[in-house]
């Protein structure tokens, strides 16, 4: 059986909790080259994508080689320190917007039908386990999911899964942000 792709069969899966500390008292968890940023109640913070990784394929890919929403004023290269060049990595700006102190929910896009190529992509990406990465505020998105008792700590969350057995691929596009702040003293 072929898996079923198609925008509305998109499974809301995900739920991804973001650590953030707009003001971290923790300093040693920048990059080198960034620096701490002070936000006000309800500014705008975006995060950006890096590239997508597998511990697999150690192969990266870019975030916007997936059929992902685009920001609307385009794609545009977001590296803006030193310790994200020097990491190598890929970073974009992405359409995922925060206000800060402000719960809400935000509509990103509705992506055209996928093609049969796009639907095959992200399968094969999914099946060789890639990851997305986020950033907020120069720090990486965590995911954290309960085994047991235990809670484990993964950076980035996967691009999909498939059912052991039943031969169905999702794709995580429903994404629930938990995002904590550091109130700072003044
Ligand atoms: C946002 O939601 C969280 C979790 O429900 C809650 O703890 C927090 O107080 C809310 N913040 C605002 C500003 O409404």
């Amino acid at each position: 059986m072929v898996a079923k792709m198609l925008p509305h069969s998109w499974i809301s899966a995900c739920v991804l909790v973001l650590l953030l500390s707009l003001h971290p008292r923790v300093h040693a968890f920048y990059l080198p080259g960034t620096f701490m940023h002070t936000y006000s109640p309800g500014e705008v913070i975006s995060a950006k994508v890096n590239s997508l990784t597998s511990i697999e394929t150690e192969l990266p890919f870019s975030y916007y080689s997936l059929p992902y929403c685009k920001p609307l004023d385009g794609v545009k290269k977001s590296a803006e320190n030193l310790g994200e060049i020097l990491m190598g990595d890929q970073i974009d700006n992405s359409p995922y917007r925060f206000q800060v102190n402000v719960n809400e929910s935000v509509f990103l896009c509705t992506t055209d039908p996928l093609t049969k190529e796009q639907a095959e992509l992200l399968k094969r990406r999914a099946r060789d386990l890639y990851q997305v990465n986020m950033v907020l505020d120069n720090l990486p998105v965590m995911r954290f999911t309960k085994q047991n008792v235990v809670i484990i700590q993964w950076t980035g969350f996967p691009v999909g899964y498939n059912s052991i057995g039943s031969n169905e691929d999702y794709i995580i596009n429903h994404l629930k942000f938990r995002v904590l702040v550091h109130q700072y003293q003044a």
